[in-house]
């Protein structure tokens, strides 16, 4: 956990991204960083006004990062999660002031038992679609756990459906937007609990 100090542009992270996505294509669940309109689709889902921390999942280049800090997050109030340490050297370059937390979503339990007491909203862009049920339910409980009524735990994907098996999960969700990119739309999702 460290907080960056330089400022440097999102380009020098493509070419890291793109690398990974060669040898590790589900891991990283998309060739290219997710653009700023999708960035600024997400930020529009953070819940301010709710006490506690923004949390970002998969935040690879830190693109959605940038999104959210310009929809008027706090650096101090956002935390991240990338599992890639290339990418998070980046991020540690680029984020001064968030935390940076370079560990497997899958274990985020322990990130939030040690960090973080109260979730605001979580944003992820993890390939959870590609995730087992056990590992998906690792992932999403623990943060909705945190985030207590009302909290939402929101999901971007490519394909068609709800990418996290809610039902087997027990929680509600809602497919609540696209962004179109070209021919291909980033689908939003947003899970709770009653
Ligand atoms: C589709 S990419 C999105 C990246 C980011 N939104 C961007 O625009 O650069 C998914 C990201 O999740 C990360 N990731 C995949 N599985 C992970 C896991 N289990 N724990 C933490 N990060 C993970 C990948 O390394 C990658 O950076």
């Amino acid at each position: 956990m460290t907080a960056a100090r330089t400022e440097p542009s999102r380009d020098e992270a493509q070419p890291i991204f793109f690398a990974h996505w060669l040898r590790r294509p589900l891991s990283m669940g998309a060739a290219l960083p997710s653009g700023p309109q999708v960035a600024r689709a997400l930020a529009r889902q953070m819940q301010l006004d709710r006490p506690g921390t923004i949390l970002e999942l998969g935040a690879g280049t830190g693109t959605i990062t940038r999104g959210l800090l310009d929809g008027g997050c706090p650096a101090e109030r956002l935390a991240l999660v990338e599992m890639e340490p290339q990418l998070v050297a980046h991020l540690e370059r680029r984020y001064r002031g968030s935390l940076i937390w370079r560990g497997d979503a899958r274990s985020v339990a322990s990130f939030l038992e040690m960090c973080v007491p109260r979730l605001a909203t979580v944003i992820s862009s993890l390939p959870i679609k590609w995730f087992s049920r056990d590992e998906q339910r690792a992932v999403v409980l623990p943060c909705l756990e945190r985030l207590g009524p009302g909290g939402h735990f929101v999901q971007i994907t490519n394909g068609p459906n709800s990418p996290i098996a809610a039902r087997s999960l027990g929680i509600e969700a809602r497919h609540i937007g696209a962004v179109w990119l070209h021919f291909l739309p980033v689908q939003i999702w947003r899970y709770w609990r009653d």
